[in-house]
């Protein structure tokens, strides 16, 4: 093959070349330019060349090495170039960029878990209730027979392929399932939803949460329900939070009350949510109706018992002050992301 030859083949191979890696590209360097590279071996060749020919393949020559290290620097460059754009960017130690954001858990379910943790530091256990119940469980068991007036102080939702079942108007009726299902003593909380037929507003609404709360044994006493409410509201609103009692009236309890917390807004010196009066209900209690107690299958000579009964939208309402009971219900993620969970 003549120097000619051998020129304009190892051009082409020049020209063609791209070198995948740094690594490629020095050998290639080493292959061409190097003391004993094919460029360099051509030069020293060069020396044969007839004289005549000495220009034209000289110039030949020239160019392929110039060609050479163009092509040898322009790649190195590009490799360089490539290293410096990802060196402040791509870190391998870094952890993996999160897709999804992180949620918080929605303000009825941090209180309500908070009233559980409260009433199991004291021994309640947790029951769970159907959401839809029989009339029975959810009325005539708690003494509240059809035609009963206090039947109109809960709207009920009845489900309307069969009228004997209703969407619970109080976890109340999962007092029943227990006292049924269960031999005293008895010291459990039901948290749950409950359905009444109300036109929705700020202040009302035709779903909403309660905790249920029972305790049977053979000597409960009103005195017990108060020191255990006591209890409660100290450790959900502060050791400084006072309460009072005020008789009232519920068909399953005998004697009833309804139970105030020293206003957790001013102190008992009066605002809005208070009305004024320094007090905010929250909510309702009693000794267990004897009657209910049979209701039930429990020997009501042997045992008693006292129930209670909050809404945990009105105790959220307190903590967190939310006051439109809509916004519970909306989901909206502006609000939501408000309440972090510990
Ligand atoms: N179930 C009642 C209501 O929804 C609340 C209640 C009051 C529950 C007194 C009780 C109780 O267990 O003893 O309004």
């Amino acid at each position: 093959m003549s120097m000619i030859e051998r020129i304009s083949g190892l051009l082409q191979e020049v020209e063609a070349f791209s070198a995948s890696s740094k690594e490629q590209l020095e050998e290639y360097r080493i292959k061409w330019l190097s003391k004993k590279g094919e460029i360099s071996v051509l030069f020293d060749d060069f020396k044969t060349v007839p004289g005549e020919l000495k220009k034209e393949v000289g110039q030949k020559l020239n160019h392929l090495k110039t060609k050479a290290q163009d092509k040898i620097n322009e790649l190195k460059e590009r490799f360089e170039s490539r290293n410096e754009d990802t060196k402040g960017t791509l870190d391998l130690s870094l952890p993996g960029m999160p897709t999804l954001q992180n949620g918080t858990r929605h303000p009825l379910t941090l209180v309500k878990n908070e009233i559980i943790d409260i009433f199991a530091r004291i021994g309640f256990t947790i029951s769970d209730g159907n959401e839809i119940e029989d009339d029975w469980h959810n009325f005539s068991a708690l003494n509240t027979p059809e035609n009963h007036p206090a039947r109109d102080m809960q709207d009920t939702f009845y489900v309307s392929l069969n009228p004997e079942m209703v969407l619970r108007t109080q976890t109340s009726s999962v007092q029943v399932h227990i006292m049924q299902s269960k031999k005293p003593p008895i010291r459990t909380i039901s948290p749950g939803r409950v359905y009444r037929n109300e036109a929705i507003s700020a202040r009302a609404h035709c779903q909403f949460h309660q905790v249920e709360g029972l305790y049977i044994d053979e000597k409960v006493s009103f005195a017990d329900l108060k020191q255990t409410l006591l209890y409660f509201a100290k450790e959900m609103f502060g050791t400084d939070t006072k309460i009072r009692l005020r008789p009232s009236y519920f068909p399953f309890t005998e004697p009833s009350a309804e139970m105030d917390i020293s206003c957790t807004i001013c102190k008992g010196s009066g605002c809005n949510v208070c009305k004024y009066t320094g007090w905010v209900e929250i909510l309702g209690c009693g000794m267990v109706d004897p009657q209910v107690l049979i209701n039930c299958g429990i020997d009501e000579k042997k045992y008693k018992g006292f129930a209670f009964g909050m809404g945990i939208e009105r105790i959220t309402m307190l903590k967190y002050q939310v006051k439109d009971l809509r916004l519970y219900f909306e989901n909206d993620i502006r609000f939501l992301k408000q309440f972090t969970s510990a």
